[in-house]
């Protein structure tokens, strides 16, 4: 097994890849990205992560030429020379290689990168205990459902969680919850799940799309709308989502303990529903 790298249409082992210093990528972070999980040799949800990636792609008027089965086409096979069962894929699309500009280059061929590496999960003791998180002002840009790769509050709000030795950093705007350094969030009252919207502070996540229907399949209700940090700290339970943590219970937000300071009945039970879903996904 190896860690594979593909790089504007070649695959080869992932050390072998040299990027340009000219990549507007590396320069200014002028690119995109996407995170997809293989479970048991199956890309998930990646006809969503695709799309995703388009719109990203779309919306800083970033053009590369893959269509959707070319894209999964990519995604097997790189899975597939990785001998990786569970797999974690790395995507990036930049506005390619050129002297240092702030302005577009023209005629310039994107830079499409792909690395497939082994999925190392969170311990499950970290699942049945839950986590700590910490609340930081939100001072990322105002295009947040954008998965650009200017990541740098991201970077600076997980660092400072890490060392306040919680998990993740949780982001607030005008006393708005929005979401995680790197992740979605999900409160639970009286039996109603609540999911800040998306919009232009909050990504439109894959994961949480996915717990929603996953909830609403069990007859709960879930609202996507604003959540001001005073509601979410009298939750009885709140739970991150994402591609690489799936549902991760939290049990303290800064010094406060959430409920009984245990993971509640409904993250349980989604992260049992999660769990299944992906055990059961066929190739498709
Ligand atoms: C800022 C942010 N929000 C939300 C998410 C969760 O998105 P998804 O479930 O699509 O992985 C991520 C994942 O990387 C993220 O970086």
């Amino acid at each position: 097994m190896l860690d594979i790298g593909y790089l504007n249409g070649h695959f080869s082992p992932l050390e072998e890849i040299k990027i340009s210093p000219d990549d507007r990528g590396f320069l200014f972070g002028d690119g995109v990205y996407e995170v997809i999980r293989a479970y048991h040799g199956v890309p998930a949800f990646w006809s969503e992560h695709f799309n995703r990636l388009v719109r990203s792609a779309n919306e800083i008027r970033l053009h590369f030429s893959i269509e959707q089965p070319q894209f999964q086409r990519l995604l097997l096979s790189g899975l597939h020379q990785s001998g990786y069962e569970e797999g974690k894929i790395y995507i990036q699309v930049t506005r390619g290689v050129a002297p240092r500009e702030h302005t577009f280059p023209s005629n310039v061929d994107s830079t499409v990168f792909l690395a497939f590496r082994k999925m190392v999960a969170l311990p499950t003791e970290v699942y049945q205990q839950g986590v700590r998180v910490i609340t930081l002002p939100d001072i990322r840009w105002h295009r947040c459902d954008i998965k650009s790769l200017n990541l740098l509050p991201n970077v600076m709000a997980k660092q400072k969680a890490r060392e306040a030795k919680a998990f993740e950093g949780v982001f607030v705007r005008d006393g708005q919850v929005t979401e995680g350094a790197t992740s979605n969030i999900f409160a639970v009252k009286n039996g109603v799940l609540i999911t800040p919207e998306r919009n232009h502070f909050v990504l439109a996540g894959v994961t949480q799309q996915q717990v929603a229907t996953l909830a609403q399949a069990k007859g709960l209700d879930v609202q996507f709308r604003p959540m001001a940090i005073s509601e979410f700290l009298q939750s009885d339970e709140i739970f991150l989502v994402g591609t690489t943590i799936e549902v991760l219970p939290v049990i303290q937000v800064n010094e406060q303990t959430i409920h009984d300071g245990k993971p509640g009945p409904i993250s349980t039970a989604l992260q049992k529903d999660f769990s299944s879903y992906v055990a059961s996904l066929t190739l498709q």
